[in-house]
């Protein structure tokens, strides 16, 4: 068994849509074993895209996530971090399959809607800093 890390991002609670993407997982057998809302902190947000700080969206990553609260939750399943990152879509809503989270309702390659842990180790660091 698995566990990831996924964050239902500003844009997606701003729309009232965090139920509509819970069930994208929840019909694809991933059990919700932790959930909260938060608004992140720029701590938070430094740490989590700790990895893209040098890139030029870095700044509008960091400005978007912490705007407004955002769902915190751990999925757990057989390949779940695998599985998630399927469900997800394309980090760019552009190329992301329409039956994909992203694909359904992200709005740009920064507003995408959700987040998933990439690795297991990710996954850990991750958890480590919503819950
Ligand atoms: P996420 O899966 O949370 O991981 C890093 C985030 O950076 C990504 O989703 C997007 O929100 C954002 N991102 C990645 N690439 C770009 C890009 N080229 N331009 C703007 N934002 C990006």
């Amino acid at each position: 068994m698995e566990k990831t890390l996924v964050l239902i991002k500003p844009d997606a609670v701003e729309r009232n849509i965090v139920g509509e993407i819970l069930t994208f997982y929840e019909k694809q057998n991933l059990k919700i074993t932790a959930l909260k809302m938060l608004k992140a902190t720029e701590d938070m947000a430094h740490l989590h895209y700790k990895i893209h700080e040098d890139k030029p969206f870095f700044k509008d990553l960091i400005a978007y996530i912490t705007r407004s609260p955002l769902c915190a939750l751990i999925l757990e399943g057989d390949n779940a971090i695998e599985k998630v990152r399927k469900i997800n879509g394309n980090t760019d809503p552009s190329k992301a399959e329409q039956n994909t989270i992203r694909g359904t309702f992200a709005v740009s390659k920064t507003e995408n809607s959700v987040h998933a842990s990439d690795s297991t180790e990710t996954a850990q660091k991750e958890i480590s800093i919503w819950f």
